[in-house]
């Protein structure tokens, strides 16, 4: 018998249908559908109505994923959400995601690491599986972030989405899984990408309320940089450590923040455009959920084979960073 790897059985993801385009964007705050366009690639993204929530996608999206791995939800060990979006402070968006899946016997968590969460995610339920400590695990990255988007703020609203998505992972003793993971930290930047008031430092009062203070604040030109020096050491690390080069990659998979990051980080590891995924235009920014949300619909277009590397990257707020390198 081989070396126990985790591997991902199966993906899901769902969206709100409302969906706001740049145009109705253009009526809001003073931007144009050329500037967004072109700084950022996005053209529409999906926004959650009135009364819908955070874990309602959530559950949608895993329900997909446990379906296709054609496993009993009584057998998942973990459920763990990544989300800076959650349902409600307590408890944890995962316990309600939990319940309503009947993952009965599973311990389940939320990860606050914003983008980077997903990849977290993945990183915690690779070494449950290893170690034995579980068999199954549910990774979900679930946001509604248009909940703490400032729409007179044209800075940041132009770029984030809502959504979720969803992984079923489980052990494999084959040539495939998960070869390599990073994942990285540095609050010194915390104030680059933060949402100052609401919680037990500054509480939610009326006046936090009327002055914005639980809006997301952005400083997204310092931001870039990281990024996407962060983006490609992680990735050129994780392939260090399992032996490949970028060359190698069949797919990558990165972040979707902005498709000058997503470009500038290809063009870093000198990989060909032809293998990077992009559906920022679609959907924007969603956080933790854009990663698990590409993987699925890489997986639905044919876009991964057996056998094929996957790179992913993230990049988020904290900050925090990490790269995961799958073989399928
Ligand atoms: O999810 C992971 C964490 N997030 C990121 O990694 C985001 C990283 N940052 C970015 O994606 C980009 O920095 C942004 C898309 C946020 C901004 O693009 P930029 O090219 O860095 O623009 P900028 O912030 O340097 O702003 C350039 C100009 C400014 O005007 P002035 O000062 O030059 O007159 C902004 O006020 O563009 C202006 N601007 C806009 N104009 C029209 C900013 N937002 C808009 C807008 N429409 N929506």
């Amino acid at each position: 018998m081989g070396e126990v790897r985790a591997e991902i059985l199966s993906t899901g993801r769902a969206y709100p249908e409302g969906i706001m385009t740049n145009a109705d964007l253009e009526k809001l705050v003073e931007t144009s559908d050329e500037w967004i366009t072109s700084r950022t690639g996005i053209k529409e993204r999906h926004r959650a109505a009135e009364g819908e929530y955070t874990s309602l996608f959530a559950v949608a999206a895993a329900r997909q994923a446990i379906e296709r791995a054609r496993i009993d939800p009584i057998d998942i060990g973990l459920v763990i959400c990544a989300t800076v979006t959650p349902d409600q402070i307590l408890p944890s968006t995962a316990c309600l995601i939990q319940a309503e899946l009947g993952c009965n016997k599973a311990a389940a968590f939320d990860i606050a690491a914003a983008c980077s969460g997903f990849l977290y995610g993945l990183t915690l339920a690779n070494q449950m599986i290893r170690s034995g400590l579980t068999r199954y695990a549910l990774v979900i990255g679930a946001e509604i972030l248009s909940r703490y988007v400032d729409f007179t703020d044209r800075s940041t609203c132009v770029l984030f989405g809502d959504g979720a998505g969803a992984a079923v992972l489980g052990p494999t003793d084959e040539d495939r899984g998960i070869l390599a993971t990073r994942i990285y930290s540095d609050g010194r930047f915390a104030e680059q990408l933060y949402s100052p008031g609401g919680g037990t430092r500054i509480p939610p009062t009326a006046e936090t309320l009327s002055g914005g203070l639980h809006y997301f604040k952005m400083k997204g030109n310092e931001l870039f940089k990281v990024a996407v020096r962060s983006m490609a050491d992680v990735s050129l690390e994780v392939l260090n450590e399992a032996g490949y080069k970028p060359d190698d990659v069949k797919l990558f998979i990165p972040h979707q923040a902005n498709q000058r990051i997503t470009e500038a980080v290809a063009s870093r590891l000198n990989v060909d455009d032809s293998i990077v995924y992009s559906n920022i235009a679609y959907h924007g920014n969603t956080s933790s959920a854009s990663i698990p949300i590409a993987l699925d619909e890489c997986i639905e277009k044919g876009k991964v084979q057996e056998g094929d590397l996957v790179l992913l990257a993230s990049f988020g707020g904290g900050v925090t960073w990490g790269g995961v390198l799958l073989k399928w």
